[in-house]
């Protein structure tokens, strides 16, 4: 069975920049606060019209020229967004009809911040069984749209934001390159401290106006609640990965983790023991663009040449759900 391997890269973010002051503006907050609380400067929101397959789209296109590779010679589509541009069908689809290729299968995968990190351990599957040969992974969300942007909100509304990432993978001719192992959990008990309740189909309607006006199609988080986990969650698993690897934190060339809050990547530094030029934020110019961080901050490191042939890189994530996980790669 042939391992996955990494053959392009790319991301998209929109062109609108949402400063700090920006937001203060709109809500009682500050820079100060955002800054010190959270480690964002600004973050990307589209305009109106602009959607996440549109995003995914720019952002493939990119991964696919890094990878020389055309459109045409892919074989499937596995897609992450928390946030579709509709309810159904998901994004794969209207991604595949932006690229023009033909009648190759779309998965989607729900899975919130943690859903780049899924996704390519459905195309690695994929890959190592040898049902697809070349697969584009995308990590893209549009969460401006679903924010709450007054007070009630801004424990949100100044954290998420929009941006795609995106990878061709494909089988490897070399055993010792590739993706190397996962490690993948999730713990339902705390569905409701970071989710959108409706739409939901539990609901007739599936949104009312009660809803509505009470907030509740607005992303909520318990926000200690979540750092209190993540921030032992995502080093637990980077080690595991590792360890399912045969490596150690001491062999890492670079984790790139997802960026959720500039404080939790400093905590999990700290946690693993990693130096500085071992771990990659970016966090201060895009924010929490959940499903897409790591594919974002991945290309940033590839173009960067922080990530060379035969490089050890991991990445590891945490959100909704609770779902976590990582992976370790051999470049
Ligand atoms: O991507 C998936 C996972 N998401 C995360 O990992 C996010 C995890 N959580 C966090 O990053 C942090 O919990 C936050 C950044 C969301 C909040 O930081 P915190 O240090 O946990 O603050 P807090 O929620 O305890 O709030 C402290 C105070 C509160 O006021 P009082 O009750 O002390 O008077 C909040 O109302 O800060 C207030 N506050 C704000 N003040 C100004 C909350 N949001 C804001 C804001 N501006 N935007």
């Amino acid at each position: 069975m042939p391992r996955a391997r990494f053959l392009g890269t790319g991301f998209a973010v929109p062109d609108r920049v949402v400063t700090n002051d920006d937001l203060s503006s709109r809500m009682n907050t500050s820079d100060e606060w955002i800054r010190t609380r959270t480690g964002i400067q600004e973050r990307r929101w589209v305009r109106e019209g602009e959607t996440g397959a549109g995003l995914a789209h720019a952002a493939s296109l990119r991964a696919l020229e890094a990878a020389t590779l055309a459109p045409s010679d892919l074989d499937a589509i596995v897609y992450a967004t928390a946030t579709p541009d509709h309810f159904a069908p998901g994004n794969g689809v209207f991604l595949q009809r932006l690229l023009g290729v033909g009648t190759i299968p779309s998965i989607d995968i729900r899975n919130q911040c943690s859903g780049f990190v899924y996704a390519l351990a459905a195309a690695d599957a994929f890959i190592r069984c040898g049902q697809f040969r070349r697969v584009l992974v995308v990590g893209a969300e549009i969460q401006s749209t679903g924010m709450d942007v007054t007070t009630r909100g801004r424990n949100t509304a100044v954290i998420f934001a929009d941006g795609a990432g995106a990878v061709v993978l494909g089988p490897s001719d070399d055993d010792e390159r590739g993706i190397l192992a996962f490690d993948l959990h999730g713990e339902g008990v705390h569905a409701e401290k970071l989710w959108v309740d409706s739409p939901g189909s539990m609901y007739h309607p599936r949104v009312s106006r009660e809803q509505i006006d009470a907030g509740r199609h607005f992303l909520e988080m318990d926000g200690k609640e979540v750092f209190r986990h993540a921030v032992v969650r995502m080093p637990e698993s980077v080690r595991a990965a590792l360890a399912a690897a045969g490596q150690t934190t001491a062999d890492l060339t670079l984790l790139v983790a997802h960026q959720a809050n500039l404080r939790i990547a400093e905590l999990m530094q700290k946690t693993l023991g990693l130096r500085d030029d071992q771990i990659y934020n970016n966090i201060m110019w895009y924010g929490n663009t959940t499903a897409a961080t790591i594919p974002i901050a991945l290309d940033e490191c590839v173009r960067a040449g922080r990530v060379r042939p035969g490089d050890l890189v991991a990445f590891t994530a945490f959100g909704s759900g609770f779902l976590w996980g990582s992976a370790v790669v051999r470049w």
